[in-house]
């Protein structure tokens, strides 16, 4: 159920009645809290614009951490840039306008939503994942800096001519480039999926991908980039659930933009790769896309800081990224015009040339994702290395909803 806090009767109903039927109204927030002690399954809390907007911060800041499931809508008279990053900062769930009782309903049924996927999420039995494989994303919002390089290659890398199984999916829905990469000639994409919306299963997804060599298939983007449109955040994550069951590792293009399917996609993940060159721009666009994700309580041992161009002389150095986004490089990988080269001749480079440099610093990734270790191990000898099986068991469960996790730090 919902709850509203407001002292003004007039928009205490108003909001009432977008809140929906069972609703009901307290005057203020001490009355919230005793409420919310005597009701552990009240999923929204609607704080109206006569409650102080410093009380509301520092109320949700606190309800995120001891009642993650409920969801806390901030409604005010005039929403502006400053509420909205204040409320984020707080992790208040949606802020609406007053006179936007449309969107006050969507924000309920969206709680009720999160509340309904965090208690199944909870009620899952231990170990449910560890059948499944792993999902990679590869991000930057910055362009240009080497995405869909790494990707495609760190896929190739990952499935070592056929000794696991894996699926690289181009996110990038309306410009993607990954079937050129791989020079595919797909008789489906993503875009199919949208029709068997209610129909979707292992097989029906495995239906969609193109093979391009052993052990490496690809889901990729539509043909038509209005197909973009059609394809949605709940759609991406069930095709990716699907992927996960039937590939060891599933590794993810992206679009250099926090989309919704983007979203959907570090949702899933296991490992986020975050992508860099050494330029200020990129370092800026790395910056904002960690504190995004440190405010949608992603856990951070799941980012994997990877330079590209890493050996470039341009003032700005691999150890500044480090310090400035206190996260420690995963993979330097050097330039050389052997990558474009590579492409331009329809071939991987880490299958050309497994021994470029280039090659090597992909491959090694894959090596560590392959061979990772919970944090407290430091040392990996060739002899202990875990099987694919212990690897999925260490890092395969490790998800949980964006918005459904709890804070990690
Ligand atoms: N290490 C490298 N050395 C030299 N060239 C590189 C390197 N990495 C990537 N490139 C080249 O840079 C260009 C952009 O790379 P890529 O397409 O992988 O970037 P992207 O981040 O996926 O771009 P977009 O945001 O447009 O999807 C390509 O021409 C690629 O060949
Ligand atoms: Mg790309």
């Amino acid at each position: 159920m919902t709850v509203v806090v407001e002292l003004d009767a007039a928009s205490a109903e108003a909001l009432q009645g977008a809140a929906g039927s069972g609703c009901v109204v307290v005057p203020s927030l001490d009355a919230l809290r005793r409420h919310l002690e005597q009701r552990p399954k009240e999923y929204a809390a609607v704080l109206g614009p006569s409650v102080d907007l410093s009380a509301a911060v520092a109320l949700a800041d606190t309800l995120r951490v001891t009642r993650p499931t409920l969801g806390v809508i901030l409604v005010r008279r005039r929403v502006d840039t400053a509420v909205l990053a204040e409320a984020l900062r707080a992790g208040i769930r949606d802020v609406v306008e007053e006179r936007d009782l449309t969107g006050l309903s969507e924000a309920v049924v969206h709680s009720y939503a999160v509340h309904t996927a965090m208690v199944a999420a909870s009620d899952k039995p231990e170990g449910d994942d560890e059948e499944k494989g792993s999902l990679v994303t590869v991000f930057s919002a910055k362009g240009g800096v080497g995405k869909t390089t790494i990707a495609t290659n760190l896929a190739a890398s990952l499935a070592e001519g056929g000794k696991r199984k894996v699926c690289i999916v181009d996110l990038d829905l309306a410009f993607g480039d990954v079937s050129i990469v791989l020079q595919l000639f797909p008789v489906h994409t993503i875009a199919d999926a949208i029709s068997m919306r209610d129909k979707l299963d292992p097989a029906a997804v495995e239906s969609l991908l193109t093979e391009h060599s052993a052990g490496l298939k690809a889901l990729v983007a539509p043909v038509q980039p209005d197909a973009k449109d059609l394809i949605d955040g709940d759609l991406v994550g069930k095709v990716l659930r699907l992927l996960r069951e039937s590939f060891d590792y599933v590794v993810v293009d992206t679009p250099p933009a926090f989309d919704e399917v983007v979203l959907q996609a570090f949702d899933e993940s296991d490992l986020l790769v975050l992508v860099g060159t050494l330029d200020v721009t990129a370092l800026k666009s790395l910056k904002i896309t960690v504190e995004t994700l440190g405010l949608l309580n992603h856990p951070k041992d799941q980012w994997k800081l990877v330079i590209n161009r890493a050996d470039m002389k341009v003032g700005l150095s691999p150890s500044d990224f480090e310090t400035t986004l206190k996260l420690p490089i995963a993979a330097s990988i050097p330039q050389s015009k052997d990558v474009t080269a590579s492409i331009n001749h329809g071939k991987l480079i880490v299958l050309e040339s497994p021994r470029h440099p280039v090659s090597s610093a992909i491959r090694k990734l894959a090596r560590d994702f392959t061979t990772d270790q919970p944090a407290e191990a430091t040392t990996t000898t060739p002899a202990d290395k875990p099987s694919p099986e212990q690897h999925k068991a260490s890092v395969a469960p490790k998800r949980g909803g964006l918005r459904r996790r709890k804070v990690t730090s």
